[in-house]
Protein backbone atom coordinates (compact mmCIF):
# COMPACT_ATOMS: atom_id res chain seq x y z
CA UNK A 1 0.00 0.00 0.00
CA UNK A 2 1.31 3.59 -0.79
CA UNK A 3 2.11 5.79 1.53
CA UNK A 4 -1.12 7.71 1.02
CA UNK A 5 -3.72 5.47 0.85
CA UNK A 6 -3.37 4.62 4.91
CA UNK A 7 -1.81 7.22 6.09
CA UNK A 8 -1.90 11.11 7.66
CA UNK A 9 1.20 11.76 7.88
CA UNK A 10 0.84 14.46 10.01
CA UNK A 11 -1.16 16.53 12.55
CA UNK A 12 -3.62 13.68 13.51
CA UNK A 13 -1.40 11.50 14.81
CA UNK A 14 1.03 13.45 16.65
CA UNK A 15 -1.27 15.63 18.43
CA UNK A 16 -4.64 14.74 18.68
CA UNK A 17 -7.50 16.96 17.47
CA UNK A 18 -10.11 16.60 20.02
CA UNK A 19 -8.47 16.16 23.19
CA UNK A 20 -7.38 19.31 25.48
CA UNK A 21 -5.97 16.72 27.83
CA UNK A 22 -3.13 19.10 29.98
CA UNK A 23 -1.43 19.24 32.89
CA UNK A 24 -2.82 17.47 35.89
CA UNK A 25 -4.63 20.09 37.94
CA UNK A 26 -7.25 19.54 40.52
CA UNK A 27 -10.85 19.82 39.85
CA UNK A 28 -12.69 22.79 39.66
CA UNK A 29 -15.09 22.67 42.89
CA UNK A 30 -13.10 24.91 45.20
CA UNK A 31 -10.30 24.00 44.11
CA UNK A 32 -7.36 26.39 43.81
CA UNK A 33 -7.70 29.59 41.71
CA UNK A 34 -3.76 31.05 40.57
CA UNK A 35 -3.22 34.39 39.70
CA UNK A 36 -0.40 35.87 38.09
CA UNK A 37 0.01 39.95 38.59
CA UNK A 38 2.48 42.30 38.68
CA UNK A 39 2.79 45.66 40.90
CA UNK A 40 5.38 48.43 40.99
CA UNK A 41 8.97 47.93 43.02
CA UNK A 42 7.84 50.47 45.81
CA UNK A 43 6.95 50.75 49.49
CA UNK A 44 3.63 49.03 50.22
CA UNK A 45 2.85 48.25 47.41
CA UNK A 46 2.57 44.51 47.88
CA UNK A 47 0.47 45.46 51.13
CA UNK A 48 -1.96 47.39 49.25
CA UNK A 49 -2.36 44.34 46.78
CA UNK A 50 -2.94 41.69 49.72
CA UNK A 51 -5.86 43.92 51.02
CA UNK A 52 -7.91 43.33 48.30
CA UNK A 53 -7.52 39.97 48.60
CA UNK A 54 -8.60 39.94 52.13
CA UNK A 55 -11.54 42.37 51.55
CA UNK A 56 -13.10 40.50 48.63
CA UNK A 57 -13.02 37.08 51.29
CA UNK A 58 -10.00 35.24 49.50
CA UNK A 59 -7.81 32.68 51.33
CA UNK A 60 -4.03 33.26 49.80
CA UNK A 61 -2.82 29.48 50.18
CA UNK A 62 0.65 30.21 48.04
CA UNK A 63 2.53 33.17 47.29
CA UNK A 64 6.06 33.67 45.47
CA UNK A 65 7.60 36.18 43.68
CA UNK A 66 10.24 37.35 40.90
CA UNK A 67 11.50 40.44 39.14
CA UNK A 68 9.12 41.12 35.86
CA UNK A 69 11.01 39.66 33.05
CA UNK A 70 9.23 42.90 31.03
CA UNK A 71 9.86 46.32 33.37
CA UNK A 72 12.59 46.45 35.45
CA UNK A 73 10.74 48.21 37.80
CA UNK A 74 8.02 45.67 38.73
CA UNK A 75 7.82 42.70 40.59
CA UNK A 76 5.56 39.94 39.37
CA UNK A 77 3.51 37.33 41.63
CA UNK A 78 2.30 34.34 41.67
CA UNK A 79 -0.93 33.56 43.92
CA UNK A 80 -2.70 30.69 44.82
CA UNK A 81 -6.21 31.80 46.50
CA UNK A 82 -9.50 29.89 47.61
CA UNK A 83 -12.77 31.35 48.60
CA UNK A 84 -16.32 30.68 47.96
CA UNK A 85 -18.32 34.07 48.22
CA UNK A 86 -19.51 34.37 44.29
CA UNK A 87 -18.18 36.95 42.47
CA UNK A 88 -14.82 37.12 44.83
CA UNK A 89 -12.48 36.24 42.15
CA UNK A 90 -13.62 38.64 39.44
CA UNK A 91 -14.21 41.09 41.78
CA UNK A 92 -10.35 40.36 43.21
CA UNK A 93 -9.05 40.57 39.37
CA UNK A 94 -11.22 43.85 38.70
CA UNK A 95 -9.46 45.86 41.51
CA UNK A 96 -5.91 44.30 41.13
CA UNK A 97 -6.15 45.68 37.23
CA UNK A 98 -7.56 48.86 38.88
CA UNK A 99 -4.13 49.88 40.83
CA UNK A 100 -1.71 47.33 39.07
CA UNK A 101 0.80 49.02 36.87
CA UNK A 102 1.28 45.36 35.10
CA UNK A 103 -0.71 42.01 34.03
CA UNK A 104 -3.30 40.63 36.18
CA UNK A 105 -3.82 37.07 34.85
CA UNK A 106 -6.09 34.30 35.67
CA UNK A 107 -4.06 30.54 35.16
CA UNK A 108 -5.97 27.54 34.96
CA UNK A 109 -6.48 25.06 32.88
CA UNK A 110 -9.59 23.80 33.81
CA UNK A 111 -12.88 24.84 31.44
CA UNK A 112 -13.47 27.85 34.17
CA UNK A 113 -15.91 30.07 31.86
CA UNK A 114 -13.09 33.01 31.78
CA UNK A 115 -10.28 31.70 32.52
CA UNK A 116 -7.85 31.43 30.17
CA UNK A 117 -5.72 28.27 30.17
CA UNK A 118 -2.14 28.08 30.88
CA UNK A 119 0.28 28.49 28.23
CA UNK A 120 4.57 28.67 27.99
CA UNK A 121 5.70 31.86 28.35
CA UNK A 122 8.97 30.58 28.11
CA UNK A 123 10.78 28.49 25.20
CA UNK A 124 12.12 26.59 28.61
CA UNK A 125 8.52 26.29 29.50
CA UNK A 126 8.21 23.43 26.84
CA UNK A 127 10.00 21.27 28.92
CA UNK A 128 6.96 21.25 31.13
CA UNK A 129 4.55 19.48 29.21
CA UNK A 130 7.10 17.61 26.40
CA UNK A 131 6.31 14.27 28.67
CA UNK A 132 2.41 15.00 29.20
CA UNK A 133 1.91 12.91 25.84
CA UNK A 134 -1.28 11.49 25.43
CA UNK A 135 0.28 7.65 24.53
CA UNK A 136 3.66 6.76 24.42
CA UNK A 137 5.56 6.54 20.92
CA UNK A 138 6.60 2.25 21.23
CA UNK A 139 3.19 1.93 22.17
CA UNK A 140 2.19 0.57 18.68
CA UNK A 141 -1.68 -0.41 17.68
CA UNK A 142 -2.19 -3.81 16.49
CA UNK A 143 -2.62 -3.10 13.23
CA UNK A 144 0.87 -0.79 13.15
CA UNK A 145 3.20 -2.54 10.38
CA UNK A 146 5.40 -2.98 13.46
CA UNK A 147 3.13 -4.78 15.84
CA UNK A 148 4.47 -7.81 15.82
CA UNK A 149 8.10 -7.17 15.17
CA UNK A 150 9.53 -6.85 19.02
CA UNK A 151 13.07 -5.41 17.12
CA UNK A 152 11.13 -2.46 15.91
CA UNK A 153 9.56 -2.41 19.28
CA UNK A 154 12.64 -1.72 21.24
CA UNK A 155 13.75 0.44 18.57
CA UNK A 156 10.79 2.11 19.08
CA UNK A 157 11.27 2.44 22.40
CA UNK A 158 15.17 3.99 22.71
CA UNK A 159 13.70 6.77 20.56
CA UNK A 160 10.78 7.43 22.68
CA UNK A 161 13.27 7.30 25.78
CA UNK A 162 15.45 9.76 23.97
CA UNK A 163 12.75 12.34 23.56
CA UNK A 164 11.42 11.48 26.94
CA UNK A 165 14.74 12.58 28.76
CA UNK A 166 15.57 15.89 26.36
CA UNK A 167 15.37 18.88 27.74
CA UNK A 168 15.31 22.44 26.10
CA UNK A 169 19.28 23.58 26.02
CA UNK A 170 20.44 20.26 24.95
CA UNK A 171 21.73 18.51 21.66
CA UNK A 172 19.38 16.17 20.22
CA UNK A 173 21.54 12.81 21.04
CA UNK A 174 22.59 11.65 17.13
CA UNK A 175 21.62 8.16 16.46
CA UNK A 176 23.12 5.58 14.29
CA UNK A 177 20.54 4.48 12.29
CA UNK A 178 20.91 0.42 11.33
CA UNK A 179 21.46 -0.73 7.50
CA UNK A 180 17.70 -1.75 7.64
CA UNK A 181 16.27 2.06 8.47
CA UNK A 182 18.56 3.32 6.00
CA UNK A 183 17.35 0.94 2.90
CA UNK A 184 13.78 2.01 4.14
CA UNK A 185 14.83 5.77 4.00
CA UNK A 186 16.78 5.58 0.69
CA UNK A 187 13.77 4.05 -1.05
CA UNK A 188 11.16 7.16 0.20
CA UNK A 189 13.97 9.53 -0.58
CA UNK A 190 14.30 8.57 -4.16
CA UNK A 191 10.65 8.34 -5.00
CA UNK A 192 9.78 11.30 -3.60
CA UNK A 193 12.56 13.05 -5.36
CA UNK A 194 11.66 12.27 -8.65
CA UNK A 195 7.97 14.31 -7.77
CA UNK A 196 9.33 17.37 -6.32
CA UNK A 197 10.75 19.51 -9.51
CA UNK A 198 7.41 19.20 -10.98
CA UNK A 199 5.02 18.58 -7.12
CA UNK A 200 6.45 20.62 -5.25
CA UNK A 201 5.82 24.53 -4.15
CA UNK A 202 8.98 27.00 -5.38
CA UNK A 203 10.25 27.38 -1.89
CA UNK A 204 10.62 23.44 -1.29
CA UNK A 205 12.75 23.04 -4.12
CA UNK A 206 14.48 25.76 -3.31
CA UNK A 207 15.87 24.32 0.39
CA UNK A 208 15.95 20.73 -0.26
CA UNK A 209 19.29 21.25 -2.87
CA UNK A 210 20.72 23.04 0.36
CA UNK A 211 19.74 20.69 2.86
CA UNK A 212 21.51 18.01 0.61
CA UNK A 213 24.50 20.27 0.93
CA UNK A 214 24.46 21.11 4.58
CA UNK A 215 22.99 18.77 6.42
CA UNK A 216 23.39 15.39 4.91
CA UNK A 217 20.22 14.70 3.14
CA UNK A 218 20.81 11.57 0.74
CA UNK A 219 19.60 8.59 -0.41
CA UNK A 220 22.18 6.60 2.05
CA UNK A 221 21.86 8.77 5.16
CA UNK A 222 19.03 9.79 6.84
CA UNK A 223 20.04 13.29 8.73
CA UNK A 224 20.27 14.15 12.19
CA UNK A 225 17.84 16.32 13.89
CA UNK A 226 20.14 18.36 15.51
CA UNK A 227 22.17 19.25 12.29
CA UNK A 228 18.86 19.85 11.04
CA UNK A 229 18.00 22.10 13.73
CA UNK A 230 20.86 24.20 13.40
CA UNK A 231 20.51 25.04 9.87
CA UNK A 232 17.02 25.62 10.32
CA UNK A 233 18.00 28.02 13.49
CA UNK A 234 20.30 29.64 11.36
CA UNK A 235 17.85 30.31 8.16
CA UNK A 236 14.53 31.39 10.25
CA UNK A 237 15.07 30.40 14.29
CA UNK A 238 12.64 27.46 14.02
CA UNK A 239 13.85 24.79 15.74
CA UNK A 240 13.08 21.08 16.31
CA UNK A 241 12.89 19.39 19.17
CA UNK A 242 12.45 15.10 19.57
CA UNK A 243 8.88 14.10 20.87
CA UNK A 244 8.29 10.74 23.10
CA UNK A 245 4.65 10.43 21.88
CA UNK A 246 1.21 12.09 21.08
CA UNK A 247 1.05 15.53 22.15
CA UNK A 248 -2.63 17.25 22.62
CA UNK A 249 -3.14 20.21 19.94
CA UNK A 250 -2.93 22.93 22.40
CA UNK A 251 0.75 22.06 23.44
CA UNK A 252 1.81 20.79 19.78
CA UNK A 253 0.61 24.28 18.33
CA UNK A 254 2.23 26.41 21.74
CA UNK A 255 5.69 24.89 20.24
CA UNK A 256 4.53 26.42 17.11
CA UNK A 257 4.74 29.91 18.92
CA UNK A 258 7.97 30.03 20.15
CA UNK A 259 9.49 28.68 16.38
CA UNK A 260 9.70 25.12 17.90
CA UNK A 261 8.54 21.89 15.93
CA UNK A 262 8.37 18.82 17.84
CA UNK A 263 9.78 15.64 15.86
CA UNK A 264 9.65 12.04 15.50
CA UNK A 265 13.13 10.49 15.35
CA UNK A 266 12.39 7.05 14.93
CA UNK A 267 11.25 5.25 11.08
CA UNK A 268 8.51 3.39 9.78
CA UNK A 269 8.86 -0.16 9.60
CA UNK A 270 11.15 -1.83 6.75
CA UNK A 271 8.17 -4.06 5.70
CA UNK A 272 6.18 -1.08 4.08
CA UNK A 273 8.27 1.64 3.33
CA UNK A 274 6.07 3.72 1.31
CA UNK A 275 2.96 3.23 4.09
CA UNK A 276 3.03 4.80 7.84
CA UNK A 277 0.21 5.26 10.27
CA UNK A 278 1.71 8.15 12.12
CA UNK A 279 4.78 10.33 11.77
CA UNK A 280 8.52 9.65 11.44
CA UNK A 281 11.40 10.99 10.24
CA UNK A 282 10.49 10.85 6.49
CA UNK A 283 7.82 12.67 7.21
CA UNK A 284 9.33 15.35 9.70
CA UNK A 285 12.88 15.49 7.63
CA UNK A 286 11.44 15.29 3.93
CA UNK A 287 7.97 17.08 4.64
CA UNK A 288 8.17 19.83 7.25
CA UNK A 289 11.96 20.61 7.28
CA UNK A 290 12.84 22.15 4.32
CA UNK A 291 8.86 24.69 4.43
CA UNK A 292 10.67 25.58 7.97
CA UNK A 293 13.57 26.79 6.00
CA UNK A 294 11.58 29.46 4.59
CA UNK A 295 11.36 32.83 6.04
CA UNK A 296 7.49 33.69 4.99
CA UNK A 297 6.31 29.98 5.72
CA UNK A 298 7.81 29.75 9.08
CA UNK A 299 6.28 33.02 10.41
CA UNK A 300 2.89 31.78 8.50
CA UNK A 301 3.26 28.32 10.61
CA UNK A 302 4.51 30.41 14.00
CA UNK A 303 1.17 32.40 13.13
CA UNK A 304 -0.80 29.54 14.46
CA UNK A 305 1.21 28.77 17.16
CA UNK A 306 0.62 32.25 18.57
CA UNK A 307 -3.52 32.28 17.82
CA UNK A 308 -3.75 29.07 20.18
CA UNK A 309 -1.96 30.10 23.24
CA UNK A 310 -4.64 30.96 25.66
CA UNK A 311 -7.33 30.18 23.15
CA UNK A 312 -11.01 28.75 24.23
CA UNK A 313 -10.93 24.77 23.61
CA UNK A 314 -13.24 25.14 20.66
CA UNK A 315 -10.66 27.29 18.72
CA UNK A 316 -7.58 25.07 19.63
CA UNK A 317 -10.02 22.06 17.10
CA UNK A 318 -10.37 24.96 14.72
CA UNK A 319 -6.37 26.13 14.51
CA UNK A 320 -5.44 21.90 14.42
CA UNK A 321 -8.41 21.63 11.79
CA UNK A 322 -6.42 24.72 9.70
CA UNK A 323 -2.70 23.39 10.62
CA UNK A 324 -4.39 20.28 9.00
CA UNK A 325 -5.38 21.98 5.70
CA UNK A 326 -2.02 24.04 5.48
CA UNK A 327 0.95 23.07 7.13
CA UNK A 328 0.30 19.23 6.32
CA UNK A 329 -2.01 19.48 3.12
CA UNK A 330 -1.55 22.89 1.56
CA UNK A 331 -1.66 23.68 -1.86
CA UNK A 332 -0.79 27.06 -3.15
CA UNK A 333 -0.79 28.43 -6.59
CA UNK A 334 2.61 29.20 -8.49
CA UNK A 335 2.90 30.62 -11.68
CA UNK A 336 -0.59 29.21 -13.07
CA UNK A 337 0.22 26.21 -11.53
CA UNK A 338 -0.96 24.45 -8.14
CA UNK A 339 1.77 22.45 -6.13
CA UNK A 340 1.92 21.06 -2.77
CA UNK A 341 3.55 22.59 0.31
CA UNK A 342 2.21 20.59 3.20
CA UNK A 343 4.13 17.81 4.44
CA UNK A 344 1.72 15.09 4.43
CA UNK A 345 2.06 15.65 0.59
CA UNK A 346 5.60 15.77 0.29
CA UNK A 347 6.22 12.89 2.20
CA UNK A 348 4.08 10.49 0.53
CA UNK A 349 4.53 10.02 -3.23
CA UNK A 350 0.93 8.94 -3.84
CA UNK A 351 -0.77 11.35 -1.96
CA UNK A 352 1.46 14.12 -3.95
CA UNK A 353 0.60 12.64 -7.54
CA UNK A 354 -3.05 12.68 -6.24
CA UNK A 355 -3.10 16.25 -4.86
CA UNK A 356 -2.97 17.59 -8.41
CA UNK A 357 -4.58 15.25 -10.34
CA UNK A 358 -7.84 16.81 -10.89
CA UNK A 359 -9.66 14.34 -8.96
CA UNK A 360 -9.75 15.65 -5.41
CA UNK A 361 -11.94 19.38 -4.72
CA UNK A 362 -10.01 22.08 -5.17
CA UNK A 363 -10.96 25.64 -2.75
CA UNK A 364 -9.70 28.44 -2.45
CA UNK A 365 -8.16 28.72 1.40
CA UNK A 366 -10.08 30.80 3.54
CA UNK A 367 -9.72 30.04 7.62
CA UNK A 368 -13.12 30.40 8.33
CA UNK A 369 -14.22 27.59 6.30
CA UNK A 370 -11.46 25.28 6.29
CA UNK A 371 -11.22 25.58 10.14
CA UNK A 372 -14.62 23.55 10.12
CA UNK A 373 -14.06 21.43 7.14
CA UNK A 374 -14.16 17.58 8.42
CA UNK A 375 -11.29 15.36 6.69
CA UNK A 376 -10.40 11.85 6.67
CA UNK A 377 -6.80 10.53 8.22
CA UNK A 378 -6.66 7.06 6.76
CA UNK A 379 -7.39 7.69 3.35
CA UNK A 380 -6.26 9.94 0.60
CA UNK A 381 -7.98 14.12 1.34
CA UNK A 382 -10.82 14.63 -0.90
CA UNK A 383 -10.55 18.18 -0.60
CA UNK A 384 -7.86 20.51 -0.83
CA UNK A 385 -7.54 24.19 0.28
CA UNK A 386 -5.41 26.34 -2.41
CA UNK A 387 -3.47 29.67 -0.72
CA UNK A 388 -2.66 32.14 -3.14
CA UNK A 389 0.50 32.91 -1.45
CA UNK A 390 2.02 32.45 2.00
CA UNK A 391 1.98 36.04 2.68
CA UNK A 392 -2.08 36.27 1.75
CA UNK A 393 -2.75 32.96 3.73
CA UNK A 394 -0.55 34.73 6.63
CA UNK A 395 -2.67 38.02 6.51
CA UNK A 396 -6.05 35.73 6.61
CA UNK A 397 -4.71 33.42 9.07
CA UNK A 398 -4.16 36.99 11.22
CA UNK A 399 -7.66 37.98 10.87
CA UNK A 400 -9.09 34.89 11.38
CA UNK A 401 -6.50 34.68 14.97
CA UNK A 402 -8.18 38.11 15.85
CA UNK A 403 -11.81 36.46 16.10
CA UNK A 404 -10.32 34.11 18.91
CA UNK A 405 -11.46 35.56 22.21
CA UNK A 406 -8.68 35.75 24.25
CA UNK A 407 -8.70 39.27 26.64
CA UNK A 408 -5.07 39.99 25.74
CA UNK A 409 -2.46 40.40 22.54
CA UNK A 410 0.86 38.40 22.93
CA UNK A 411 4.22 38.90 20.88
CA UNK A 412 6.96 36.62 20.99
CA UNK A 413 10.33 38.18 21.94
CA UNK A 414 13.10 36.32 20.33
CA UNK A 415 16.07 37.85 22.38
CA UNK A 416 14.66 36.34 25.48
CA UNK A 417 13.16 33.33 23.93
CA UNK A 418 9.71 34.63 26.06
CA UNK A 419 6.27 34.81 25.00
CA UNK A 420 4.84 38.85 25.99
CA UNK A 421 1.29 38.97 27.01
CA UNK A 422 0.42 42.77 25.78
CA UNK A 423 -1.99 43.29 28.15
CA UNK A 424 -1.07 46.39 29.78
CA UNK A 425 -0.16 50.24 27.93
CA UNK A 426 3.41 49.62 29.26
CA UNK A 427 3.65 46.72 27.55
CA UNK A 428 2.43 48.65 24.62
CA UNK A 429 4.94 51.52 24.98
CA UNK A 430 7.71 49.00 24.90
CA UNK A 431 6.74 47.16 21.81
CA UNK A 432 5.61 50.27 19.78
CA UNK A 433 9.08 51.82 20.61
CA UNK A 434 10.74 48.79 18.84
CA UNK A 435 8.70 48.78 16.05
CA UNK A 436 9.81 51.67 15.83
CA UNK A 437 13.07 51.37 16.13
CA UNK A 438 12.72 48.94 13.33
CA UNK A 439 10.91 51.24 10.59
CA UNK A 440 13.48 54.05 11.53
CA UNK A 441 16.22 51.61 9.85
CA UNK A 442 13.98 50.46 6.63
CA UNK A 443 13.16 54.45 6.53
CA UNK A 444 17.27 54.81 6.57
CA UNK A 445 17.53 51.81 4.13
CA UNK A 446 15.33 53.24 1.90
CA UNK A 447 16.93 56.54 1.72
CA UNK A 448 20.11 54.73 1.34
CA UNK A 449 18.60 53.33 -1.69
CA UNK A 450 17.37 55.66 -2.86
CA UNK A 451 20.42 57.95 -3.46
FE1 LIG B 1 3.30 16.51 10.18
Amino acid sequence: MDAGTKTHNGAGSKHSESESMYLAESSDDGGPIEILFAVREEVGALARALRVFEEKGLNLRHIESRPCRHAPDQWEFYASVSGERPGALDALLLELRSQSAGSVLQLSRNKRKDAVPWFPRTIRDLDRFANQILSYGAELDSDHPGFTDPVYRARRKEFADIAFNYRHGQEIPRVTYTKTEVATWGKVFRELKKLYPTHACREHNHVFPLLEQHCGYSEGNIPQLEEVSRFLLGCTGFRLRPVAGLLSSRDFLAGLGFRVFHSTQYIRHASRPMYTPEPDICHELLGHVPLFADPSFAQFSQEIGLASLGAPDEFIEKLATLYWFTVEFGLCKQEGHVKAYGAGLLSSFGELEHCVSGKPELRPFEPTKAACQEYPITEFQPVYFVAESFEDAKDKMRKFAATIPRPFSVNYNPYTQGMEVLDSLEKLRQLASHVRGGLDVICDALQKLHT
